[in-house]
């Protein structure tokens, strides 16, 4: 029989991906997302997979949804790093009591194993060292990074008291196809959006600001070999291991896109950090996942996506 899994948040941009990568994985798979969302990202997929519309915020359809399912993905976040500090309120009422709700019910139901997509690019705050290690200090500089570290926490808590399993994977900067090009997470979807647009690039700084871009496709890989982690860790960096710059991104444009565009460098904002490079060398060993895709190519495929995006 096949083995089941549900991805909270599956409609997503990241849960979009996961999803094609477990059904390729011969796993049945079910979605979770709000009611009425758009549900343009897994339209190519929707005869193969189980979309239950609910809301993250409601134990009863938590409750539901999770049953008779092996394992379970959680994506859903309700806020963003630039925005959260202005209602953390908010945050742990829609993020952190949810995300317990749901440990509950994996509990209850027995999943064999629940996987959390954390925050690299926020939990560490201002990097010591780099690339940054899992084993670096943690020190968030906002209410979103604050709320998924004590997520983790909290995960490590139900593993203790009630045997939960989990993995933690801590997300560089995912991009590619159908990144919501309309958020503030999410840098490369925003700017070539705008280029279509043939609207001028605003940039928060001098454009320095480093940070570690994967292709999607690929940390989408990581999932099915979380599950299937056998080794005694339980957190792992997705990231490429490498850093680049909003100029040198901006350069990438230029040569390999051979894109023409207008920057206007605004002030810099408090809350980023100057760098966040993640040493991706504990999930290369454990669970011999890779950032395989080269950059240059990877890019061309999202601009090829955003070219046809209305
Ligand atoms: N995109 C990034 O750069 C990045 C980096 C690291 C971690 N993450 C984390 O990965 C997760 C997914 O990110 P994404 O970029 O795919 O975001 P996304 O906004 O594309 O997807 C999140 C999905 O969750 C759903 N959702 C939100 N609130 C809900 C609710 N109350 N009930 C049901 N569904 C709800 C949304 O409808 C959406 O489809 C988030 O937790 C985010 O914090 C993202």
């Amino acid at each position: 029989m096949k083995e089941s899994c549900i991805i909270y948040g599956g409609g997503g941009f990241i849960g979009s991906h996961i999803a094609e990568d477990l059904l390729s994985k011969n796993m049945k798979v079910s979605i979770f997302d709000k009611q009425n969302t758009s549900k343009r990202n897994v339209e190519h997929i929707i005869d193969k997979i189980d979309f239950i519309e609910g809301d993250f915020n409601n134990t009863v359809d938590i409750s539901k949804s999770v049953r008779n399912k092996d394992y379970v993905v959680h994506l859903v976040s309700s806020t963003l790093p630039a925005t959260s500090n202005l209602n953390p309120w908010y945050d742990i009422e829609s993020n952190l009591l949810s995300s317990l709700h749901l440990f509950d019910e994996c509990v209850k139901n027995k999943v064999k194993r629940i996987v959390f997509i954390s925050s690299g690019g926020t939990v560490y705050g201002n990097p010591e060292k780099l690339p940054i290690r899992e084993t670096h200090p943690t020190a968030p500089m906002n209410s979103y990074g604050i709320i998924k570290l004590t997520i983790e926490k909290y995960l490590y808590m139900y593993n203790l008291l009630n045997g939960l399993d989990y993995r933690i994977l801590r997300f560089a900067n995912p991009y590619g196809e159908r990144q919501n090009p309309f958020l503030t997470q999410g840098l490369i979807a925003h700017l070539l959006y705008k280029i279509k647009k043939k609207e001028k690039l605003e940039i928060w700084g001098d454009g320095k600001i480093v940070r570690d871009y994967f292709y999607i496709k690929d940390g989408a890989k990581s999932i099915h070999k979380a599950f299937k982690d056998k080794t005694s860790n339980r957190i792992y960096n997705i990231s490429s291991n490498r850093g680049l710059s909003i100029n040198q991104i901006l350069d990438k444009f230029r040569r390999v896109l051979g894109l023409k565009f207008k920057v206007d460098y605004l002030p810099s904002r408090k809350f980023d950090v100057k760098s966040n490079i993640l040493d991706n060398s504990l999930a290369a060993k454990s669970l011999k996942w890779h950032s395989e895709t080269p950059f240059n190519e990877g890019l061309k495929n999202t601009w090829r996506y955003f070219l046809d995006f209305k």
